[in-house]
């Protein structure tokens, strides 16, 4: 029998595609963004621009790229004098500069859960959490979503050094980990708690350091991930924690070791973007203020579950379904993207609504307006 690898790919493409959930790249530049994770509009804010240009013209970067991994060509004193900023803003004794919030989670869970180990992870979490807890030589289990009784029931069973996985804000639901229960639990199985803060970084805190600063729960996690992608409006990551948590993550974090630095420009793109958010407070007041009315218009109009973030589920169920709605909402003029089983579970398929400081109270209304009509 013979094997043939393009053959292969073809019938696992045309599998997806009968399913109805095949993925293609897409480019949509004028519509009225409802998809981007660019909570308060820093990707796209023209005066953070320039503050970065003008900042990599006063440092005289001359190089384009950093060379090489942090560990060889790829270090500057840059990049360690924002990793001291970067831990005084979330409140850890040491940050450590990853390249996305994917790697840092990789490297992270992958390395300090060793064999004999066991990861918790909340069902919803990201898949690179779980993909860390897979890639880890530790026993991993999932929780049912933010059920601390499942969660409970699984830590009486674990062995080892036990690492509690969750998420502040949950990237499809724009649920709230309900962390006070998860930390009376981790203190009681002796557990350690490690947070990613992806979605919340930037919209949360009073420096834009998050929802566990905000809550002053900082010191009960043993690691707190941030990813600057997304409210942040740039590109990177870190993990935030003790000196002795980062020294190990240089040491064993192989997608930390082996890979190439991000460049300078990053680099000073993060630190101008947060001195930016702790100038501009009003961003995170804006974003509330359109979550508010989102959930009134909701209310008002068809009733529907919402949630407290920037992140707004619409379940319609099935793949050719939540399809059809995006394209007629994009014909509407609103940038909604579908997500699509076996991204979210079958039969929970949705629109994920992303609110941000930037969108109007006319957009949000003539969009809720439009929803109305599906729902
Ligand atoms: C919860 C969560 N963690 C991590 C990531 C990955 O972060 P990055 O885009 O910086 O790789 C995402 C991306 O969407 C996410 O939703």
């Amino acid at each position: 029998m013979t094997f043939n690898i393009e053959a292969t790919l073809r019938q696992k493409l045309e599998e997806r595609k009968a399913a109805g959930n095949i993925r293609m790249l897409s480019t949509r530049p004028s519509m009225v963004d409802f998809v981007s994770n660019d909570y308060l509009g820093l990707a796209r804010n023209t005066e953070l621009f320039e503050r970065i240009n003008q900042r990599i013209s006063k440092e005289k970067l001359l190089t384009n790229g950093s060379g090489g991994s942090r560990l060889l060509a790829g270090n500057h004193s840059l990049t360690e004098q924002l990793e001291r900023r970067l831990a005084a803003i979330f409140n850890s004794e040491a940050a450590l500069v990853f390249n996305s919030g994917y790697n840092a989670n990789l490297a992270l869970i992958s390395s300090v859960a060793d064999k004999g180990d066991t990861i918790i992870y909340d069902q919803l979490a990201h898949i690179c959490l779980k993909e860390g807890a897979w890639l880890s030589k530790a026993t991993s289990f999932k929780f049912m979503h933010n059920d601390c009784k499942d969660l409970e029931d699984k830590l009486k069973l674990a062995t080892g050094n036990i690492f509690i996985i969750t998420e502040s804000v949950f990237s499809m639901d724009g649920d709230f980990t309900p962390i006070e229960e998860i930390i009376h639990l981790s203190k009681k199985y002796g557990a350690n708690i490690i947070v990613d803060e992806a979605h919340s970084t930037g919209c949360y805190g009073s420096i834009g350091n998050g929802w566990l600063c905000e809550k002053e729960l900082e010191d009960e996690i043993f690691a707190r991930v941030y990813t600057f992608g997304k409210g942040i409006g740039v590109h990177g990551a870190c993990v935030a924690g003790s000196q002795t948590l980062i020294d190990f993550l240089i040491n064993f974090g192989r997608p930390f070791i082996y890979t190439t630095a991000l460049p300078l420009q990053s680099i000073l793109a993060i630190d101008e973007a947060f001195l930016f958010i702790e100038k501009h407070r009003e961003l995170p007041q804006e974003l509330n203020v359109r979550i508010a009315l989102y959930k009134r218009l909701v209310k008002d109009s068809f009733n529907y579950p919402t949630s407290d973030s920037a992140i707004q589920p619409v379940i319609i169920s099935g793949n050719e379904k939540v399809i059809s709605v995006a394209k007629q909402l994009n014909e509407y003029g609103f940038d909604v993207r579908p997500i699509l089983s076996p991204t979210v579970k079958s039969g929970e398929e949705r629109l994920r609504i992303s609110l941000h400081a930037f969108n109007t109270d006319e957009e949000i209304t003539q969009l809720v307006n439009s929803l109305a009509n599906f729902l």
